[in-house]
């Protein structure tokens, strides 16, 4: 792509347009465009029943085990915008270490704001590679064949007693990006932790780039993972975007228009 064109696609892109895709991204205040549904509305809108009543978790031990799930970028980025957070999306939960530590900045700052956790609790490629691995494929604790590592998530949300703030959407990225997109919701900070290949790397930041709301950012874990690291460069020389890093985490910022 030529210099004349990249700057086009950056200057559509600050006036809300994705290029790629041609479709608009309304503006957004605290996560809500108008007409949208509100962060606290999300939890109703996609689940008819509360995920979290009637289950027992009693049976599960407290296990957030995960990847990058301790970091204080968490807490940087939260609490540098905690008097107008609305809307954490997450893309790739696993057992909830990363969302319960957000949930756990987001209440010591005294902020209302709700995590979204968009996974399909299924694993990613490399939780299929090695069936000797304890931590991903065996974390997957399969039943009859089947992942049942959502309710390890469900639990651990249970335990720390997060339940009214992290919302499930046992959905793929892609489908879930879909529907905050024709819900009118956007985000303040996008946390993308789910495929770490590089092609669906890629397609989560064209996915989710335009559901930030201004003045927020879209990061994520593992860096160094080249599939992880080539996408997000590729995709942020295609946008006129800087990288930085906070901590271990790669760091995207959405400018305020
Ligand atoms: C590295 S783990 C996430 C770790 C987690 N953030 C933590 O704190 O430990 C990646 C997760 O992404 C999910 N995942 C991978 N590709 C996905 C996709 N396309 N859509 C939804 N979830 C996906 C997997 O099921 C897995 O649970």
């Amino acid at each position: 792509m030529g210099f004349a064109q990249r700057l086009v696609k950056s200057l559509a892109y600050r006036m809300g347009y994705s290029v790629k895709r041609l479709r608009p991204a309304p503006p957004a205040r605290d996560g809500v465009v108008e007409g949208g549904v509100p962060a606290d509305e999300i939890a109703c809108r996609l689940h008819k029943v509360d995920p979290y009543e009637g289950f027992d978790y009693g049976g599960y031990e407290y296990d957030p085990s995960g990847w990058g799930s301790q970091s204080p970028a968490f807490r940087k980025l939260i609490g540098e915008r905690a008097d107008r957070l609305g809307l954490i999306v997450e893309v790739g939960t696993w057992k909830g270490g990363s969302a319960i530590e957000m949930a756990d900045a987001l209440e010591g700052a005294g902020s209302e704001a709700k995590i979204l956790c968009i996974d399909t609790w299924l694993g990613a490629l490399e939780f299929w590679t090695d069936l000797d691995d304890p931590e991903r494929h065996g974390g997957l604790a399969l039943k009859n064949g089947y992942p049942s590592v959502y309710y390890q998530f469900l639990a651990n949300v249970c335990h720390r007693g997060h339940q009214g703030r992290v919302v499930p959407f046992p959905q793929t990225s892609a489908t879930a990006a879909l529907w905050l997109r024709a819900n009118g919701v956007r985000a303040d900070l996008i946390y993308i932790d789910g495929s770490h290949e590089e092609e669906g790397v890629y397609a989560d930041l064209c996915d989710y780039w335009d559901l930030v709301a201004p003045g927020g950012v879209l990061f994520g874990d593992d860096w160094g993972w080249d599939g992880v690291r080539m996408a997000v460069q590729r995709f942020a020389r295609e946008n006129l975007l800087d990288i930085r890093h906070e901590s271990d985490k790669w760091v995207l910022d959405h400018r305020e228009l």
